[in-house]
């Protein structure tokens, strides 16, 4: 890591600790001073690449919009912004209330609660790997991380500002202008608000579960050596399957995969390595309500669209429950019995979404392989000293 995080990323005072992250962020905790010595350090406005986990890829830089690198500085930025609750109207909500790295990056609540104690009527997703996200919020209505931002500050029962509002509150503040002149060239606007964000978002990511080192051992695991196999190749293998030794799934896990992949048809819709095909599905949840949620349709006022949310990550899904964009289902457990059982009947049912017929035993393995084989390491983020 870069040194100018190095120096900036110090944990708040112990004292200040209470129920929520974002309350260890305290304005003022970092001088003016230290600020112009962090955006003097050498490297602090270059282009870097996001620092990824086994299992995600090589190509992660790719994934950075051309009109919005990343920099230590501007990664900085972004992760003190996402911490400041002076970016809503009364001071009392950051992005990190409702998505608080203590609680997987999101709220474990089945919705949000914004501004003077106000409740949406989704669940929070959590904010890990969204570099991936072709599409944001669970309807896909926006584009980019940028984009999506701004929605939450202005949105009356979140944050309840405007973005123009909050950024005229951050011209106020002397070591925010000072970090937004340096990185964007100008004082704070929404353009550098929601840049800042989304680039400190980008780099929050996790890997490097069971199954990646599983799927890296796959082609292996009935491979026979020969003599002529070239000893470079047969190294690596041997790396490889130590590897996954190291960090074998059990059992019941491995057996939940073969469903995943196989009878229960889950990859059908959570594929690739983000376990997402980025498209939105109907799974019947929350359709038997008076007035349900349409979901996809409110974003393209297409037919096929109703009731159709986006399908989300698996990565670490352990850490966020409750589930759905309703937060209707308690456990994973939940989940699976509602895919077992065909999911909730309505006119606008994905074909993909069918009874299943699994026993007690294949519910519990799959619970397993999402529970211990989808787990792995979080990019670590200290709360931030804030101007
Ligand atoms: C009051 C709670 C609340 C606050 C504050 C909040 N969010 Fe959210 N966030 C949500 C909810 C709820 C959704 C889902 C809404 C939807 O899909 O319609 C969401 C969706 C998102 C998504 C989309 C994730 C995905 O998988 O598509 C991102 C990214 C995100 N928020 C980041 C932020 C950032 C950055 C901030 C601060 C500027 C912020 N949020 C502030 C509750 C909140
Ligand atoms: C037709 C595509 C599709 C298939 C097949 C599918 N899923 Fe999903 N999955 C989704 C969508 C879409 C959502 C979000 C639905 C919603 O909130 O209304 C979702 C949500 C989930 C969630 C909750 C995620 C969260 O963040 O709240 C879990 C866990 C999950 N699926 C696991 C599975 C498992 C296990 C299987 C196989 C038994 C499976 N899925 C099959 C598309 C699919």
């Amino acid at each position: 890591m870069h040194s100018i995080l190095l120096f900036l990323l110090i944990a708040a005072p112990q004292s200040q600790v209470s129920g929520r992250t974002d309350d260890r962020a305290q304005p003022g905790t970092l001088s003016v001073e230290e600020i112009r010595a962090s955006l003097a350090e050498p490297g602090a406005l270059e282009t870097i690449a996001p620092e990824g986990f086994f299992g995600l890829g090589e190509d992660l830089a790719s994934f950075v919009p051309a009109d919005n690198p990343l920099s230590p500085a501007k990664i900085e930025l972004g992760r003190q912004l996402y911490f400041d609750k002076r970016l809503s109207k009364d001071g009392t909500v950051s992005c990190a209330t409702c998505h608080d790295p203590a609680m997987g990056w999101t709220d474990n609540a089945p919705v949000s609660t914004g501004i003077r104690g106000q409740k949406g009527g989704r669940s929070a997703p959590t904010v890990v790997n969204r570099l991936f996200g072709k599409t944001q919020f669970w309807d896909g209505r926006a584009a980019s991380l940028e984009e999506q931002a701004l929605g939450p500050i202005g949105n009356p029962i979140e944050m309840g500002f405007s973005p123009e509002e909050a950024a005229a509150r951050l011209a106020g503040i002397e070591g925010y202008v000072l970090q937004f002149e340096a990185v964007f060239g100008a004082k704070p606007t929404p353009d550098g608000i929601a840049k800042a964000i989304a680039s400190f978002e980008r780099t929050i990511l996790s890997g490097a579960n069971k199954n990646d080192y599983y799927e890296q051992a796959l082609p292996f695991f009935d491979y026979e050596p020969s003599e002529d196999d070239d000893p470079e190749f047969l190294a690596r293998m041997d790396r490889v399957l130590d590897l996954e030794r190291e960090h074998r799934m059990s059992l019941s896990a491995e057996r939940g995969r073969d469903l995943f992949f196989g009878k229960a048809k889950c990859s059908a819709c959570h594929s690739g390595r983000d376990f997402t095909d980025e498209l939105f599905h109907n799974l019947g949840v929350g359709m038997d309500a008076e007035k349900p949620d349409l979901g996809r349709f409110l974003a393209t006022g297409k037919e096929e669209d109703k009731g159709a949310f986006k399908t989300p990550s698996l990565r670490n899904i352990v850490f966020t429950a409750p589930y759905m964009h309703d937060g209707s289902l308690a456990t994973l457990m939940d989940v699976v019995r509602h895919y077992d059982k065909g999911g909730t009947k309505n006119p606008w049912l994905s074909d993909k979404i069918f009874p299943l017929e699994l026993t007690e035993q294949e519910r519990q393995d799959l619970v397993r392989f999402m529970e211990e084989a989808l787990t792995g390491p979080v990019t670590d983020v200290e709360v931030p000293r804030l101007p």
